[in-house]
């Protein structure tokens, strides 16, 4: 196939001019080769508003440029492209002045939000035009939990009743936690948590179950613990 005239594209700086290649590429047929990049994230777990960079491994000798975009469509989404020919990084119309690309293909993402969750596509092109490689990313930032808060239905309850402790947490996606006298709470069979964990119900109520309870939020970066709640069970 051909170079487009267009890749030509007279007048435009050195940039465009691989931007425009970037953008035809997708239409482009891919090279042979059987170069295995792959893409380490580090650290593993990003955190809102910490930095993470895409290591890039096995990158592809003799190419001529790679090319960060989010998703899998490069058309308008290229964040930043490195002109291995000329050893100059250039901004793609995405590029939010946090990324930073290197030589060898490594992607810096500096102060992530969690808009920055989702797919991350490092495509590199050999002197041919030729696509050498793509290979997906995919970020998912976490935010450090906020402490929960317990809320009890009823201090002090009578055996036989029933009470619930509600776990209440602004996130959604977290896991929950139950804590007693400062212990992994132990479910019998009077106790049943929703489906989401947030609600501890006990029915019947026991002598056994007076002390002090906690919940725990934690998502793979953090971990938070409610202030106790203190039951108190009186005889009937
Ligand atoms: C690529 O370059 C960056 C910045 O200099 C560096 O942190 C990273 O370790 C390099 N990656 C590899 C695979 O050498
Ligand atoms: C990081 O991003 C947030 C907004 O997303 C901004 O308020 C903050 O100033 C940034 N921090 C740095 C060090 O750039
Ligand atoms: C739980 O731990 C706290 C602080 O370590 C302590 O003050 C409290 O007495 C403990 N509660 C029980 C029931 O062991």
């Amino acid at each position: 196939m051909a170079m487009p005239s267009v890749l030509l594209c007279n007048g435009c700086t050195p940039w465009q001019r691989l931007l425009f290649t970037a953008s035809l590429l997708a239409c482009w047929h891919f090279s042979t080769s059987t170069a295995q990049v792959t893409i380490e994230s580090v650290p593993p777990q990003v955190v809102e508003g910490e930095n993470v960079l895409f290591l890039v491994h096995n990158l592809p000798e003799n190419l001529i440029a790679s090319v960060w975009f989010r998703g899998l469509k490069i058309t308008e989404n290229v964040i930043a492209i490195y002109d291995l020919k000329q050893d100059f990084s250039a901004p793609g119309p995405i590029h939010s002045g946090r990324e930073t690309v290197y030589r060898n293909g490594s992607l810096l993402l500096r102060n992530v939000t969690m808009k920055d969750t989702g797919r991350y596509t490092l495509r590199t092109i050999n002197r041919h035009g030729d696509i050498v490689s793509t290979t997906i990313m995919n970020l998912h930032v976490h935010k450090h939990v906020m402490q929960p808060f317990l809320e009890i239905s009823d201090a002090t309850v009578a055996v036989e009743k029933s009470v619930s402790l509600i776990c209440i947490s602004p996130h959604d996606d977290n896991s929950f936690h139950w804590l007693f006298n400062n212990q992994s709470l132990q479910l019998t069979d009077r106790m049943t948590l929703t489906v989401t964990k947030r609600v501890l119900r006990i029915d019947p109520v026991r002598i056994e179950d007076a002390g002090d309870y906690q919940c725990e939020v934690s998502n793979p970066v953090s971990s938070k613990t409610s202030l106790p709640v203190r039951l108190a069970v009186v005889k009937g």
